[in-house]
């Protein structure tokens, strides 16, 4: 079953920055963002333990805007395929979920 999420006007902002978003509540939520012109998403879950990326208040991104970064310990995921390329998480990767973009819309799952 999809979810469909509004996207506020600092969401869309940020996503056309290059910046993922979390839309969802902080645990079960998803994180949302563009690489390249393709729309991505991924449960908001580091692979190192069960905690959100962004912890519920920080973002998602790096603060050079080029990778996923986990809050809890500084794991680095890649944004256009979810793996981790450093930190406790090496091997892993995030889960990658169906996201499609209609409007201001965006529908998981
Ligand atoms: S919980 Fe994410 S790096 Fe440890």
């Amino acid at each position: 079953m999809s979810r469909r999420f509004v996207l506020t006007v600092a969401q869309r902002a940020e996503i056309a920055r290059g910046r993922f978003v979390r839309v969802g509540p902080a645990f079960g939520g998803f994180l949302v963002g563009r690489v390249r012109g393709t729309l991505r998403a991924y449960v908001n879950e580091c692979r190192h333990r069960a905690v959100p990326l962004d912890l519920g208040v920080s973002s998602p991104t790096s603060d050079d805007g080029r990778h996923l970064l986990c809050h809890q310990h500084g794991a680095l995921y890649r944004p256009e395929d979810g793996q981790c390329i450093a930190g406790p998480c090496a091997g892993e990767g995030l889960v990658a979920v169906p996201v499609v973009e209609n409007g201001h819309t965006v529908e998981i799952g």
